[in-house]
């Protein structure tokens, strides 16, 4: 019974124990029950998209999660209710509906979740006319014994399980930003491969610098983790992906280990910013081994981002001091409850508690953002 309680009336039920033991002068013989109260505090965390309102809402993705959670439902049913307000939202171009496309014009989704009690997974990646493909991604746990669908076979998939599968994803928004990437990326259409590459790269950051794109939208993605009273963990994450990708290109959002990793009692780990980085390093799996050495949540992220940072050696990859050029950010908690955003250079996260939702500082390996080459 008690483990059903949520902390706040944990604590009440407490107290009124301790209340009525000290009365009845038994105070002693209940101290045993007190062990309980290192129960855990219930945490949900999520990058910085995960605490704003949406769509003219009044709750945001952590404050919803954190509700649900702490008022009982599943860990991951209430991690994906409140990423779906982010998904839905055409104004959140990174992720879901009005997610900013590939280099086609065509949004293609990718999202993985991982639930840590029952110690299953699901992902979908490059799907096209589903809004919420974290619901996809938990069909695919749910009813699969698989652990990632991708493309055609994901939209398919998805049709099947009765989700409404539409011709395009784009706002108006969203193409008028692809409008103008095609004018800044290809005046002459077909460079040499590589310049193109880096021509559509160079693009997409001039308009992050000019204000046309959040900075933080440019790699897309909401990752959100939790973990309840009773200590069960599990995290969702999902994204539009990298803006003006090469269609078919997939990041680590999908990708166990990658973009997401979860291991109930241990931690979870999820990540926002670019993907191929965390890809390569498998940087969400690297950062729960090392809560499970004992390793603090910021201090594991920060050594993912020290790995990142030493294998990150490419010039075009670089800044002026030899510094990645590129942001990632780390959500990370563990089986304490105790929890840390890090990223390569600073900016904010998302937690609720029972204090309610607020946006924090990460702990950022590098205080200054690269200097141009
Ligand atoms: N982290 C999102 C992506 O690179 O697709």
């Amino acid at each position: 019974m008690t483990n059903k309680l949520n902390r706040r009336e944990f604590m009440a039920a407490s107290t009124a124990a301790i209340v009525g033991a000290a009365a009845s002068g038994t105070l002693k013989a209940q101290a045993p029950a007190l062990a309980v109260s290192k129960g855990i505090p219930p945490v949900v965390i999520a990058s910085s998209n995960g605490h704003q309102f949406k769509n003219g809402g009044d709750v945001t993705c952590v404050e919803r999660a954190f509700r649900m959670m702490t008022e009982g439902s599943d860990v991951l049913d209430s991690l994906i209710a409140g990423v779906n307000i982010v998904e839905l939202d055409p104004l959140d171009s990174s992720v879901g509906y009005g997610g900013l496309p590939n280099a086609d014009g065509v949004v293609q989704l990718d999202s993985s979740c991982m639930h840590g009690p029952k110690k299953r997974a699901g992902a979908v990646a490059c799907l096209e006319g589903v809004r919420t493909p974290s619901l996809v991604a938990q069909k695919v746990m749910d009813v699969t014994d698989h652990h990632l669908i991708v493309g055609k076979g994901a939209q398919d998939f998805a049709r099947l399980m009765g989700f409404k599968i539409e011709d395009d994803l784009n706002t108006s928004k969203s193409r008028q930003l692809w409008m103008e990437w095609k004018r800044r990326t290809d005046p002459e259409h077909w460079l040499d491969p590589d310049k193109r590459l880096m021509a559509g790269y160079r693009a997409g950051m001039s308009m992050v610098a000019d204000g046309l794109i959040d900075r933080d939208h440019h790699f897309g993605t909401i990752n959100c983790n939790g973990i309840n009273s009773k200590g069960e963990i599990c995290g969702i994450t999902t994204t539009s992906g990298l803006a003006w990708k090469i269609p078919g290109r997939v990041g680590d959002s999908p990708i166990l280990g990658a973009g997401l990793y979860v291991e109930d009692r241990v931690g979870a780990a999820g990540s926002t910013g670019r993907g191929e980085a965390n890809l390569y390093g498998l940087s969400s799996f690297l950062i729960v081994e090392l809560m499970r050495q004992g390793r603090h949540p910021k201090d594991a992220g920060l050594e993912a981002l020290r790995r990142i940072a030493n294998n990150t050696i490419d010039k075009r990859l670089c800044d002026a001091m030899g510094r990645p050029n590129f942001q990632v950010i780390f959500y990370s908690l563990n089986g304490k409850g105790e929890y840390a955003g890090t990223s390569m250079f600073p900016t904010k996260y998302a937690v609720c508690t029972e204090k309610g939702g607020q946006l924090l500082d990460t702990a950022a390996l590098y205080s200054e953002w690269p200097r141009r080459n």
